[in-house]
């Protein structure tokens, strides 16, 4: 197992904007593998057997389900012992400890920080100072407030690509975002990626109080992303390929501005199902609230209870490529389980 710090360009999960489309593809493939391998007995022995000289620390102190059970699993999968700290009054910023002086002390037990946090930029903050310091560990952001979930969008791009690989991947394609585009990171992430895509089309569904950010648009102005916003949901769904549903960030209101959403337009019922294509897909990062009926489950193309899986192997993907384990994972033979 080589034992020598990983090369940049995994080091730090931090920004999306960092992905190229040759290290993207390499990721999707890594994360098939690695799913192909966790469901047969002798491939998941493989991988429990291959990190298990090192050690994560799941720093979450903002609310989460998917993506700590789905870190956490992909460290097990991995053998990757785990330690965490989910609420912040057992840690010892409650006795005025510094953020930066915390992170540190985590970084001297462990070999990567996978974080979440309420505030923007924190895991940004945490890299900087990593990099600052001689024993430096890869951070991950694992959401950093209203701005940035970069794993969830790299899982959303696998999700995506799978759902289209027999249409040519996610090339060409027309994908609503729909929802809570303002105070939502994950769209926010998911088009920081959308650059790697050839004549992909992004239709914004939202109300206008949560309509998409200006920061977001300049870059997909800069990177000649064709957008357009203020869509109807009921004009454009038979156009879509994908509708990438979000909820109403309503823990970020300050005077009870969800409550003025009308959700019939920013919603996936039974009865809109039939205005879609045959072949589009209906994701959602989840959780969700009224923005998706429980009946839509059952239909073919809601996928997003597999995106939430695909989770757990994406983050496994990431961090055997952040510990230069891929190479191994390659050299298995898949075809020698079947
Ligand atoms: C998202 C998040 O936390 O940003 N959830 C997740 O990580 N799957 C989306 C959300 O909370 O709406």
């Amino acid at each position: 197992m080589p034992l020598t710090p990983v090369s940049p360009p995994l080091f730090h999960v931090i920004d999306p904007r960092v992905f190229d489309r040759a290290q993207l593809d390499d990721l999707c493939d890594l994360t098939n593998r690695v799913r192909l391998l966790a469901k047969h007995p002798d491939g998941a022995r493989f991988l429990l057997g291959l990190l298990p000289d090192r050690r994560a620390m799941l720093y979450f102190v903002q609310p989460s389900t998917r993506t700590f059970l789905s870190f956490s699993n992909a460290c097990h999968v991995l053998g990757i012992r785990t330690s965490e700290i989910r609420d912040p009054s057992t840690s010892s910023e409650v006795k005025g400890e510094s953020f930066e002086d915390s992170i540190r002390t985590f970084s001297s037990y462990v070999d990567v920080i996978v974080m979440r946090t309420p505030d923007s930029g924190k895991a940004a903050r945490a890299a900087e100072l990593m990099n600052r310091i001689p024993r430096p560990v890869p951070i991950i952001n694992a959401g950093s407030g209203q701005d940035q979930h970069p794993t969830q969008a790299l899982l959303d791009i696998y999700t995506l690509e799978r759902s289209f690989e027999n249409q040519g991947g996610i090339d060409g394609k027309v994908i609503g975002l729909m929802g809570d585009l303002k105070r939502g990171r994950t769209v926010r992430s998911l088009c920081y990626l959308m650059k790697n895509y050839r004549d992909v089309r992004l239709v914004m569904i939202a109300p206008q109080q949560f309509a998409i950010e200006p920061d977001i648009k300049a870059h997909l102005r800069e990177q000649n992303i064709s957008f357009v916003e203020n869509a109807q949901l009921a004009r454009v769904l038979p156009e879509l390929d994908a509708v990438y549903v979000t909820r109403m960030q309503s823990e970020w209101d300050t005077d009870g501005e969800t409550g003025r959403v009308d959700y019939r337009d920013y919603s996936i019922t039974p009865e809109n199902l039939g205005a879609m294509k045959k072949t589009a897909v209906i994701m959602h990062p989840l959780p969700r609230g009224p923005e998706i009926h429980p009946a839509v489950d059952d239909d073919p193309r809601a996928v997003y209870w597999r995106q939430e899986r695909n989770g757990m192997w994406m983050r496994a993907a990431i961090l055997v490529k952040l510990f230069q384990a891929d190479g191994l994972v390659r050299n298995f033979d898949l075809s020698a389980l079947q």
